[in-house]
């Protein structure tokens, strides 16, 4: 693809792996110039430098919360010193834990509202006044499926991840008169740690081996398989781009087919 993003400026929440890297990286073949941010030093530092060898842009990695308000500021001031703007950001961060409503707390409920929610608004809050002195931007968050078909043992992340997708809509109604589009994408099931964790744990509580289990959650994907991270990141990469300059407020599945609603 050419997308045409040289020179462009994008910051990528949680990205060190998966699904944020998976974008993060597509942006870079892309030609765009990152600053990249998830926990742990060592391993935003170590992708930092393999997305510099293997690609041709620059890319400047910070230890990032998501679920702090702190951490999100510190993020946008350093990546705005270094590179001078933002044009393209991704909202992203881990999961909430899993579990049926009556085992969590209000903390629970808290604490998944900052990290799936309250990192959406602020991170966005934090970009706009860069978008907008630059003439325009293009935001995408990353949420589920399950903003469309509840997964039972997910309460927090649909109920948290409902609200950064309503988010989306709404501000693409008040940013359309600035150039800033923003979108939101749904994964299915795209292999990654996170999946790979889950399965893990769902293999031994049904008893069976881990081979079974995904053979069992591939039974119910029409494509009969999990998506990569390369083909969820170039769906990223094309919503964040010009090439879908006449798309805003969407949410749009890679799913392999597995929402089963019309719309
Ligand atoms: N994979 C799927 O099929 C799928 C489907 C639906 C929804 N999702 C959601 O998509 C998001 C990404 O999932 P994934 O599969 O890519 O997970 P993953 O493979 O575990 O990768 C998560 C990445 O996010 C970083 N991270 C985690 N918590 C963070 C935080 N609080 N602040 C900043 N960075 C953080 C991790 O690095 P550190 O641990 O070092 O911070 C890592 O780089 C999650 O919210 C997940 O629930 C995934």
């Amino acid at each position: 693809m050419n997308l045409q993003l040289q020179g462009k400026i994008a910051m990528v929440a949680a990205s060190s792996k998966g699904l944020g890297y998976g974008i993060a990286y597509e942006l870079a073949k892309e030609g765009a110039n990152l600053s990249i941010g998830s926990r742990t030093e060592t391993e935003i530092k170590k992708t930092a430098r393999k997305i510099e060898n293997e690609t041709s842009v620059s890319v400047l990695p910070t230890i990032l919360d998501s679920s702090k308000a702190e951490s999100i500021e510190k993020w946008t001031k350093k990546t705005l010193e270094h590179y001078g703007g933002v044009d393209l950001l991704v909202v992203n961060a881990g999961g909430p834990p899993p579990g049926k409503f009556e085992i969590f707390t209000d903390e629970d409920w808290m604490n998944a509202f900052e990290l799936n929610l309250m990192s959406a608004v602020r991170m966005i809050r934090s970009v706009l006044p860069s978008m907008r002195s630059r003439g325009g931007g293009s935001i995408l968050t990353i949420t589920s499926s399950s903003v469309k078909e509840p997964i039972d043992v997910l309460i927090l992340s649909n109920v948290m991840r409902s609200g950064t997708t309503s988010l989306v809509k709404s501000l693409s109604l008040q940013l359309a008169c600035d150039g800033i589009r923003i979108n939101n994408l749904m994964p299915g099931r795209i292999e990654t740690e996170r999946l790979k964790t889950i399965d893990l744990k769902t293999a031994e509580k049904n008893k069976i081996s881990i081979e079974d289990q995904i053979n069992s959650n591939f039974s119910e994907i029409p494509l009969n398989r999990y998506g990569t991270i390369e083909e969820f990141g170039k769906v990223g990469a094309f919503l964040l781009s010009d090439a879908s300059s006449y798309i805003t407020g969407s949410s749009i599945a890679v799913d392999g087919g597995i929402i089963k609603t019309v719309w």
